[in-house]
């Protein structure tokens, strides 16, 4: 039996909602809403593919786990879009960019087989884990200083993600039965996924003014975070670091180097055949938020929401 819950949570979002909603570590901010625009694209692939998938598994328990798991992405999809939706009310041209990511799991779709996007979920969720471990370890400076709807959203969303881990794998496996295929499939898995980062990265440098979004491609593209996170690191004065182009804080600021080294190491493992996400160290945040949740709070509004009469269970 699957342990997964299904929370139907209703997120609010309008044009007061600020494209930069987290000033005091904008380029953390810029990176999230990347993620949510990938992550309604994502999480449509997804419930596709499961669907998809659900008649060939054969193994009950199997079948339920991605019956949950597809529902779960489901609601992720239903209020990332309501957040992204309240951007583009307030920059209209985003739309184009966020069409684009959908047509990119569309061409997916249509030009892969149902194992490749399967092995692609297992393979991108797989990394979840350990960078939402380091996201959530340090939740009261990337999160709580934030605009707190769409910071509630992102807790949200990133402990259902670990809370799910297995899934896809789970998914996978099912349907494959071969633990070396997703392994085979990294390098184009993450080719993709680093390419439509990239671009939306460019949307948002294209249709969002400077001053809206306070960071830039260049800080936050793939090479930008190694180039920063290593500059950041170094023992340099700060006015070298001016120089170099980087104004502090890196997406990973409050990050020790230790962490990093760990994520990178968990990141590798990730793709491994044998890898069993259930044995990844799990950020602690992720329980006080089931606590919460469990207790009753009102979710969308993580630090000030009030407790409903009663609780929940
Ligand atoms: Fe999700
Ligand atoms: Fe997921």
């Amino acid at each position: 039996m699957t342990d997964l819950h299904i929370r139907k949570i209703d997120f609010r979002f309008d044009e007061t909602t600020p494209f930069q909603w987290l000033p005091s570590h904008p380029k953390f901010g810029l990176m999230a809403n990347a993620i949510s625009i990938m992550a309604i694209a994502f999480e449509k692939f997804i419930v596709t593919n499961t669907r998809a998938a659900i008649p060939l598994i054969k193994d009950p328990a199997a079948a339920e786990e991605a019956e949950a798991f597809l529902r779960q992405e489901a609601q992720h999809a239903n209020n990332h879009r309501k957040h992204v939706a309240a951007l583009v009310r307030q920059y209209p041209a985003l739309q184009q960019t966020v069409d684009a990511a959908h047509a990119s799991f569309d061409r997916l779709i249509e030009t892969k087989s149902l194992a490749y996007c399967l092995a692609y979920t297992a393979d991108l969720e797989s990394t979840f884990t350990p960078i939402f471990k380091v996201m959530l370890d340090h939740e009261d400076v990337l999160f709580h200083p934030g605009d707190e709807r769409v910071a509630s959203l992102f807790l949200w969303h990133f402990v259902e993600e670990v809370e799910h881990r297995s899934s896809a794998l789970i998914v996978c496996d099912a349907v494959v039965r071969n633990r070396y295929f997703r392994t085979r499939c990294t390098r184009s898995v993450f080719r993709h996924v680093m390419q439509l980062y990239r671009d939306i990265l460019t949307g948002f440098e294209e249709h969002v003014p400077e001053a809206d979004r306070r960071a830039e491609y260049r800080n936050v593209s793939p090479d930008g975070v190694r180039r920063e996170e290593l500059l950041a690191r170094l023992p340099l004065r700060e006015s070298w670091r001016t120089r170099l182009g980087m104004f502090p804080p890196a997406t990973f600021a409050p990050a020790s180097n230790w962490e990093m080294l760990i994520l990178v190491y968990r990141l590798l493992l990730s793709q491994v055949p044998h890898h069993r996400p259930s044995r990844e160290p799990l950020p602690r945040f992720a329980d006080t938020w089931f606590t919460r949740w469990e207790a009753g709070y009102d979710m969308t509004h993580y630090y000030s929401g009030a407790k409903l009469p009663g609780g929940r269970l």
